[in-house]
């Protein structure tokens, strides 16, 4: 068990260079599947999920190091087929393997990726897709099998939901196959554009990433590259939101400052000054927080629902009421339990919270819930007079790099143990 220690009621200042994307260097990493060959991929995040996908693909045959946030991913040799539960239920975004796999092997053997803290995590789309591109799936047994004799074909896909491994994994099933996919109400994250631009320089041939309708035309082969991976915009909007919530002034280098369009807003209408460069976000907030007004989670370009549980935080100390509709995952809200532990005054039912800013949190003792919302929690702390103890199983490490240097680097008091 992990405990982050924090003195709070400390404004946060200075500088931070931030951590390459999470979400992008997952799907990057199962990508590397495809090319048989050796591909070196710098600004990875060095993040348990990546060490745990780091794990998978070495199971699969592949040899791979990772050194200062470069990962070397040689697939040359990767003809395995089947992952290990462990390695399966180790990482919720496991089944994007399966495309890949699937794609290279015309076989994959994997077992259920298991539900997490935000609920169910179903796969019914990813399979449904697949299976119409030529797989037999058996999901009979405890555990998913698929083959294909032929190897897959392309098809005309339209998702229900825009759903983002959905569309990680059609993409990466389509690359290899036999003609043209096409994905309709495709998810648009910034990270699907990572993706893609990551497969079109192995030689890949997929057109609209970003937007509604993406067209993949199938390849003979893909070849091994060198690629930089996009940085974390929820990472970025997490320091944003200590600061705004600490009353700090914050500068975030290596940032894409368009991929957080959806939040800026909602930092201005809190009363924070905001400059914008091309690759940097200064925050300066107010001694004291207007609310954010209301937020509702949306997909890409709507606002992010792995923001929500950061701006809550945010609003639980800002002078009035805010209130949140999440709208992605069933139970997003679970960590709410822990700023209200903190003196934070947040109710609500179902998908909606209603936050009404106190005048100050109060140290205590709180239990992770899930990775975005360990971060709220952080936020808590620091705003909270006294010392706060986040005990955490090891969610927050799963997304956050040097989270307590970054923030101790800032001003605040915390130390990790
Ligand atoms: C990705 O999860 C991210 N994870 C999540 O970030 C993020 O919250 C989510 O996208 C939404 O933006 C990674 O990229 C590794 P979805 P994913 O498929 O792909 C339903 C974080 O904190 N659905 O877009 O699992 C699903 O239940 C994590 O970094 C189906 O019903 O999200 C959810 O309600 C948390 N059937 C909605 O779609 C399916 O087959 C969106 O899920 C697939 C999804």
């Amino acid at each position: 068990m992990t405990e982050y220690h924090i003195k709070g009621n400390n404004a946060l200042f200075g500088e931070l260079n931030l951590q390459g994307s999470k979400n992008a260097s997952l799907p990057i990493l199962a990508a590397t599947l495809l090319t048989s060959a050796r591909s070196v991929i710098h600004n990875c995040p060095d993040l348990s999920d990546v060490h745990q996908s780091i794990k998978i693909l070495t199971s699969l045959g592949c040899e791979c190091s990772f050194e200062n946030n470069t990962a070397i991913i040689d697939s040359t040799n990767a003809d395995g087929v089947m992952i290990d539960d462990e390695l399966m239920t180790s990482m919720r975004s496991s089944i994007i393997y399966l495309g890949a796999i699937l794609s290279r092997n015309n076989r994959a053997i994997l077992s259920y990726p298991g539900g997490c803290e935000l609920g169910p995590r179903p796969i019914d789309l990813h399979l449904s897709a697949i299976k119409s591109m030529g797989a037999e799936i058996d999901d009979t047994r405890g555990r998913i099998e698929c083959s294909t004799v032929d190897g897959l074909v392309g098809r005309e896909v339209v998702l229900p939901i825009a759903s983002v491994g959905a569309t990680e994994n059609i993409i990466l099933a389509a690359c290899l196959a036999k003609g043209r996919t096409v994905i309709r109400n495709a998810a648009k994250e910034p990270e699907i554009v990572d993706l893609a631009n990551f497969l079109n320089s192995c030689g890949a041939r997929i057109n609209g990433a970003g937007e509604v309708t993406i067209i993949i035309d199938g390849v003979k082969k893909l070849y091994g590259t060198e690629y930089s991976v996009q940085p974390d915009r929820i990472a970025a909007a997490t320091y944003l939101c200590a600061a705004a919530a600490t009353g700090g002034r914050v500068k975030i280098n290596n940032v894409v400052p368009t991929h957080l369009l959806p939040v800026l807003q909602y930092y201005s209408n809190a009363g924070c000054q905001m400059d914008i460069g091309d690759s940097s976000i200064e925050i300066a907030a107010p001694k004291k927080l207007s609310p954010v007004g209301t937020i509702k989670t949306r997909e890409y370009p709507g606002f992010p629902t792995d923001a929500q549980p950061l701006f809550l935080a945010m609003s639980s100390v800002a002078k009035g009421t805010s209130v949140f509709e999440e709208n992605i995952f069933n139970s997003r809200y679970r960590y709410v339990d822990g700023l209200n532990k903190l003196g934070a005054n947040i109710s609500g039912h179902d998908s909606v919270a209603v936050v009404k800013g106190t005048n100050s949190l109060y140290g205590t003792k709180v239990d992770v819930t899930d990775l975005r919302g360990g971060a709220a929690l952080i936020i808590g702390g620091l705003c909270a007079k006294g010392k706060t103890i986040v005990t955490d199983s090891g969610h927050i490490s799963r997304g956050y790099e040097k989270i307590s240097e970054n923030l101790l680097n800032l001003g605040a008091e915390i130390t990790r143990y």
